[in-house]
């Protein structure tokens, strides 16, 4: 399963790429504006940033929603960077957009997915990565994996090679669930990937470790 981390803070991208395990970044409209990122400059100038610090996809949302508009942005944006995957949402000009940047090869990531209807529309449209977004879901008692468990089935049924790109990712149990399932990609918070580090006997198991050579040194 491959890791992204879903920001658009340098420095926990940075922080990320130096653990040797990222292969690429999500981020959103609103992961930019907490970043204070603004103004159409600025947002383009960003995106190549964190394209030259991790080795892999990067993510950038469009902000249209009209076919033409999505197109003229998401060439623009494809032409920033050979890593930049254009964003683009689940409504149906965006199902449109989505095949006309398949066709001109320039990859692709549908958001917002909330049910298998739309993760059908993405593969269909022959998007590179979809996003169904689990943590979302769960947010409403509605049961988040079991969707990413539906499009698995579904997209192992008729071989489409659409990425389930397993989204909304709040913490470390989502991960390890998503792999288990088979989501081809999961994209978290930095905590969600460091998180998975932890565990209190290898914490004691090194202090011992490094106790019993003190003594013998
Ligand atoms: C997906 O690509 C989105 O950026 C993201 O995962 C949304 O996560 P949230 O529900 O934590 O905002």
């Amino acid at each position: 399963m491959k890791f992204f981390i879903d920001t658009a803070n340098l420095d926990q991208i940075k922080e990320a790429q130096a653990l040797g395990i990222l292969d690429g970044v999500t981020t959103n409209p609103s992961l930019m504006a907490k970043e204070g990122i603004t103004g159409q400059e600025n947002i383009l100038k960003h995106y190549v940033d964190i394209c030259n610090i991790v080795d892999g996809d990067v993510s950038a949302e469009v902000i249209s929603t009209d076919f033409e508009g999505m197109v003229k942005e998401g060439e623009a944006l494809a032409a920033l960077h050979p890593q930049i995957v254009v964003k683009i949402p689940m409504i149906k000009d965006g199902v449109k957009a989505c095949k006309y940047f398949s066709e001109k090869g320039i990859k692709t990531n549908v958001t917002l997915i909330f049910s298998v209807g739309q993760a059908l529309l993405a593969a269909k449209a022959g998007a590179t990565y979809m996003s169904p977004f689990l943590g979302r879901l769960d947010d409403i008692s509605t049961d988040g994996l079991g969707l990413i468990a539906d499009i698995r089935l579904i997209y192992d049924n008729y071989g489409f090679d659409t990425q389930i790109l397993a989204a909304s990712v709040r913490h470390t149990m989502h991960v390890i669930d998503c792999a288990k399932i088979g989501a081809d990609v999961m994209t978290g918070p930095l905590s969600s990937i460091t998180g998975l580090l932890k565990h209190p006997l290898t914490d004691s198991g090194l202090a011992k470790f490094l106790e019993d050579y003190k003594k013998g040194n």
